[in-house]
């Protein structure tokens, strides 16, 4: 995990926020690779999951919803983690996760079972400290709307995306006509106020999601989460995810939520364990339901051929943004010996990676400069291109595997000549002289 996180680091992937200044604890920036890296993802999902799909439409809903919105969805009453305090340095931990530790199962507890486990078994703060007895911690942020103190009310920063696809479920059907079976999907950020955070981009406070609300009729839900399963496995092959790491679990009915007859959770064997990737869940009616009834607006659906009347159940494959380039970083890290060298290489999927192809004059000469600029301007209409004329060529291709980029183009003197250039290949290092004019559609063909 260090050295990812060194890397990321050194190479402009993700650091720490607000650095200057001390940083924010466990907020991190994606600098110019990392956001490269992440926008491809995203536009990838989109085109694969809502583009490519007749019967998947696309949402941007606001950030800021009614603070209703959180009553009805259960996120007020319920979304909240049992926490305790450390009576001495007065720092925070999950009573579950502490119990789960020692041995002890924490499903189905409540906040007094919670405390008479953690006194039986004399269980203590990670620093050797009694606890406090766990309470409830809500997760929401909650923030004021409103210009002066007497007339702004309270709303929160959502914890999911999912919620707008369900209170925007009439609207977005009536406007797109679409019918059931179809889904509606929207990338955005939430908001967690976690009280663990950590393990580099794994849990944070501020995080994006990839969601998607399938509708469906009844008696079709089993059907529809395996596709889902089975195109979520689908996707992380795309992405070049070790697919070793990757492991279904079957949720035990004790930890899923109350309206869910079956979740899924795909986990990734992370360096620190493996831990949560996506999630798939069957949540039956119960979220329409719920905004119907606190909304007092109708959420039946009317079947165009059959007249058939009904609240449509959802099926919801979630994906979340930062772990799947977490596990991307992870499964791409490739140390090779190259005679007595050390080559660090990011085996990034070509359409995926932050740089797809850099164009390298072989010297910092400025007649071959000038060539290399103009070819990599012209690449760089159709591919996501890096200029490097720093250094020697050798530690150029060694900076370029390092930061994944599959394609590397050196301009020669004999390019001068004969208007061919070398391209070499990040993962083979096979070289290529390919003439200039072809280089674009070489590149069309290999990515
Ligand atoms: N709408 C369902 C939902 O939000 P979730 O399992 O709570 O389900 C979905 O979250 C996904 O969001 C997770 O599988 C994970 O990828 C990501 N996620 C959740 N909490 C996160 C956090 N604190 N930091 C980073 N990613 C997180």
């Amino acid at each position: 995990m260090d050295k990812i996180v060194n890397l990321a680091k050194r190479r402009g992937f993700i650091f720490p926020g607000s650095e200057i200044y001390g940083g924010l604890a466990n907020s991190w920036d994606y600098g110019p690779l990392g956001a490269e890296l992440k926008r491809a993802v995203k536009e990838a999902w989109w085109q694969r999951f809502v583009q490519a799909r007749m019967d998947v439409v696309g949402i941007d809903a606001a950030i800021l919803m009614n603070p209703k919105v959180w009553e009805a969805s259960g996120h007020v009453e319920t979304f909240a983690d049992p926490l305790v305090e450390d009576k001495v340095t007065h720092e925070r931990w999950r009573a579950d996760h502490l119990l789960d530790k020692e041995g002890v199962d924490p499903t189905g507890m409540s906040m007094d079972e919670m405390a008479k486990a953690i006194s039986d078994k004399n269980i203590l703060s990670p620093a050797g400290n009694e606890l406090t007895a766990p309470r409830s911690f809500n997760l929401m942020f909650k923030t004021q709307q409103g210009v002066t103190e007497e007339s702004s009310s309270s709303v929160y920063l959502r914890p999911e995306t999912a919620q707008a696809m369900f209170v925007d479920f009439q609207t977005v059907q009536q406007t797109s006509r679409k019918r059931i079976p179809f889904g509606v999907a929207q990338i955005g950020k939430a908001f967690r106020n976690e009280i663990t955070p950590g393990n580099f981009t794994f849990r944070t406070r501020e995080f994006e999601q990839m969601e998607i609300e399938y509708f469906v009729p009844e008696a079709q839900w089993e059907k529809h989460f395996e596709d889902w399963l089975a195109a979520m496995r689908e996707w992380l092959e795309f992405c070049g995810v070790d697919m070793k790491k990757v492991h279904d679990l079957e949720v035990p009915e004790a930890d899923r939520a109350h309206y869910s007859s079956r979740t899924v959770d795909i986990e990734f064997d992370f360096p620190f364990g493996r831990s949560e990737l996506y999630g798939l869940a069957y949540r039956g009616d119960y979220d329409l339901k719920q905004h119907e009834k606190h909304s007092g607006q109708s959420m039946e659906y009317t079947d165009p051929i059959s007249g058939d009347k009904y609240i449509p159940h959802v099926v919801e494959p979630t994906f979340g943004v930062d772990r799947t380039i977490l596990a991307m970083l992870v499964s791409a890290y490739q140390e090779e010996k190259v005679g007595d060298d050390m080559r660090v290489v990011m085996a990034f999927a070509p359409k995926l990676a932050p740089y797809q192809v850099a164009v390298l004059p072989l010297q910092k000469k400025p007649e071959l400069v000038e060539v290399a600029r103009k070819l990599a301007g012209e690449l760089a209409a159709d591919f996501r291109c890096d200029f490097d004329e720093t250094q020697s060529i050798g530690k150029r291709y060694r900076r370029q595997d390092e930061i994944g980029t599959p394609f590397c183009i050196t301009v020669d003197f004999e390019s001068l000549e004969d208007g061919a250039v070398t391209i070499r290949e990040r993962d083979s290092m096979k070289q290529e002289r390919v003439s200039m004019g072809e280089v674009a559609d070489y590149l069309k063909k290999a990515i």
